[in-house]
């Protein structure tokens, strides 16, 4: 299927360098994941496949990257060509039922009713063994109204109509050569949280973001604090109900 994703590889494979994503929000996900050593992992809205690499070097065992923009998938796959870590890309959801992990990072916003935001769950619930745990990352449901709050990150983030459910949002990526504006949608906690419930998950919580001790040598706590104060995403975990 195309998407407004499939010529955006190579600018996310950057962005995954810049310090809010690598001492932030990586360093976080990583963490609250814990340790990988065998699980197998499926990443929903996988990209590039920066967090199947990462958990595939932390000891994962089988890691399935899925995406629907065949344009992300294939710069996923011909990563794994250069340096085969033996994780599978593929643009069909799986449905196993026996993964330990589902991640997904910065792909409930893409839902654009309520129904669709369940069936995104919904592929994360199919793809889990009874217990399994999903984790993701939506926008911030409280984020800041200010545009120009999270430009010293890389990123602008606009309301297009007033906040409410399913409402347009707009996130612009201005970091290095890159300039290039994304459609999204905003979803509040009370939807986000329902979604995962009526998808068959329990146990939802949100997570604060840590930064890393590198992150905070590199940059220093002021850089650091507005984006802690007022992030533009959410962490959250769940569990797949037994
Ligand atoms: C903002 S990017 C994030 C990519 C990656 N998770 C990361 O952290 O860099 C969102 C990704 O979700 C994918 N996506 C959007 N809707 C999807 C859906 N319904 N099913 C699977 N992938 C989807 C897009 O194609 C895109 O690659």
């Amino acid at each position: 299927m195309s998407s407004q994703f499939d010529a955006l590889g190579r600018m996310y494979e950057e962005m995954a360098e810049l310090p809010w994503r690598r001492d932030l929000e990586s360093y976080t996900v990583l963490e609250v994941l814990g340790g990988q050593a065998g699980r197998s992992v499926l990443d929903i809205g996988c990209g590039t496949g920066q967090y199947c690499r990462a958990l595939r070097r932390a000891g994962a065992g089988r890691v399935v990257g899925y995406d629907i923009s065949a344009g992300m998938i294939a710069h996923a796959a011909e990563r794994e060509a250069g340096e085969p870590l033996g994780i599978q890309y593929t643009t069909e959801p799986p449905s196993d039922g026996d993964f330990d992990v589902a991640l997904g990072v910065y792909v409930l916003p893409y839902a654009t009713t309520y129904p669709e935001l369940v069936d995104l769950c919904s592929v994360a619930a199919r793809a889990l063994a009874p217990g399994g745990l999903f984790v993701t990352l939506p926008v911030n449901p409280d984020y800041a109204g200010d545009p120009a709050y999270y430009e010293p990150y890389g990123l602008r983030l606009h309301e297009d109509e007033p906040r409410a459910d399913a409402s347009r949002i707009t996130l612009e990526l201005c970091f290095g050569p890159y300039e290039a504006t994304i459609s999204a949608r905003y979803w509040s906690r009370c939807a986000l949280q329902s979604a995962l419930v009526d998808a068959g998950f329990t146990d939802v919580a949100w997570h604060a973001f840590r930064v890393s001790p590198d992150g905070l040598r590199a940059h220093g706590p002021a850089f650091w604090s507005a984006y802690l104060r007022c992030p533009h995403a959410s962490l959250i975990t769940c569990r797949l109900g037994r």
